[in-house]
């Protein structure tokens, strides 16, 4: 079998790189020569544990290979994995062009039967669209059969989650296509589970909203504990202990970021709007996370009421640790917030600098460690748990004017906190 994989995006190129590793050939396609030369070397273009590795070893291999050309990409393939991006539109649907346009790109260029997989979160009946799209426009006889397998990878682990997912969702409306995308991800070792298109479509954005869904409910519970004297950890584990509810997804915080929940539970709203159901339950949902993402304001201006002037150091800015992603970051609208009423950012972040300065920019000061991005200020807000923040010699804080950590991800012990004499607030805990 011959892959190809269009669009090196982060579901892309790790998708690519996994069908690699477990033996099939694959082509991944973008139309960006830069990125496309810089893949070739097996440099990531983006900060993923363990992808460069599995890249670099494709690669020698000659499992893997990338171009830019979609013609040579395609034209011998056997399977074609679209993963390309549906960013979001300003009504919050999911912009659907780039998936047009790469079915259109196939329907040009291939000169075998063919089977188009497709990876990208697509509204429900996108996939009946790109067959009829392919349908349509071809003009030979081939054969052509158009398969849902949305992905579940998280960022930060997606290596990882590849080899260990809990289930692999395979929509069809053939057997020979359940058959041969079910052989491709055999070597997966994962549960596959089998359905119709629309249903697979559906699954991936019910599985998203129901996630965003327990934050956004973990959170509400966190701020109902805050008024009442209650703690949301000890809550948390004790709801997680049964088994129904799950211990995963309950730790409160600032609110969910990333590129897909905030993206994914707004589309599902346009998608059940668009046959006129109100989904009232994750409007609620998206509301609540836009709150909470400004709860360590209103946290720091309880304890500074006149921020102007004043020194905040910001720690964390990806989304979540172990990414360089700053998509829908709370980051974002904290330090937007935070120069809005004069104050002086200072901010650092283990790994997401360099995507921090491209989206933040001159706004905010960068520093190069915890320790120089603390030094005089009258604040440190806490909002990405990086294991090097949660690790950190508590100590460090007493280089701050006066210590004052406001945490959005309940990095430490309050009473660690207290015993080195640190102002602490923290998210749903006694303070
Ligand atoms: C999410 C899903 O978890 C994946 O299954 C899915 O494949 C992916 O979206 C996607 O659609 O591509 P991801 O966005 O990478 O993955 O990150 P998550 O680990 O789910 O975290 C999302 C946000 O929720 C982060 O901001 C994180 O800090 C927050 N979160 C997560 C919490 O606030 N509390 C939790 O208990 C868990």
């Amino acid at each position: 079998m011959e892959i190809a994989v269009v669009g090196t995006g982060y579901v892309g190129l790790v998708t690519g790189v996994s069908l690699s590793e477990i033996g099939h050939h694959v082509v991944c396609i973008d139309l960006n020569k830069d990125k496309v030369e810089k893949m070739r070397k097996g440099i990531s273009p983006i900060y993923e544990p363990g992808l460069s590795e599995l890249m670099i070893k494709n690669i020698n291999a000659q499992r893997l290979s990338f171009t830019s050309d979609h013609r040579k990409g395609l034209q011998q393939a056997d399977v074609i994995y679209i993963a390309v991006g549906t960013p979001e539109n300003a009504d919050g649907s999911a912009e659907l062009s780039f998936v047009i346009e790469a079915a259109e790109n196939i329907v040009a260029c291939i000169e075998r039967d063919v089977i188009v997989v497709t990876k990208s979160t697509v509204p429900v009946g996108t996939n009946d669209m790109i067959k009829d799209i392919i349908q349509s426009q071809l003009t030979s006889d081939l054969k052509v059969e158009v398969v849902s397998n949305p992905e579940f990878l998280k960022e930060g682990s997606a290596i990882h989650d590849s080899f260990h997912g809990d289930r692999i969702v395979i929509g069809a409306d053939s057997e020979y296509a359940f058959n041969v995308i079910e052989k491709i991800n055999q070597p997966f070792n994962v549960p596959i589970f089998k359905t119709d298109i629309k249903s697979a479509e559906m699954i991936k954005y019910a599985s998203n909203a129901f996630l965003a869904t327990k934050i956004s409910f973990i959170n509400e519970i966190s701020n109902i504990c805050e008024l009442l004297g209650a703690n949301i950890e000890n809550v948390s584990t004790g709801m997680g202990l049964d088994q129904r509810i799950g211990s995963q997804f309950l730790k409160a915080g600032i609110g969910y970021g990333g590129s897909c929940f905030p993206k994914d539970t707004k589309a599902l709203i346009q998608i059940a709007g668009n046959v006129a159901y109100e989904f009232e339950l994750l409007k609620g949902v998206v509301n609540v996370n836009k709150k909470q993402q400004g709860l360590i304001i209103r946290k720091l201006t309880d304890c500074i009421p006149d921020i102007s002037g004043k020194k905040i150091a910001v720690l964390g800015l990806s989304f979540k640790p172990n990414t360089d992603d700053l998509r829908e970051s709370a980051s974002i609208l904290v330090t937007e917030e935070l120069i809005k009423q004069g104050a002086e950012v200072v901010a650092y972040d283990p790994i997401a600098m360099d995507n921090a300065k491209t989206v933040l920019n001159s706004s905010i000061q960068y520093a190069d460690s915890i320790e120089e991005a603390i030094e005089n200020s009258d604040a440190a807000l806490i909002l990405t748990d990086w294991d090097e923040i949660k690790n950190v010699d508590l100590t460090v804080f007493n280089k701050m004017k006066n210590p004052l950590v406001i945490d959005g991800r309940n990095c430490f012990l309050v009473k660690d906190m207290e015993t080195h004499g640190i102002e602490y607030r923290s998210i749903g805990r006694p303070a």
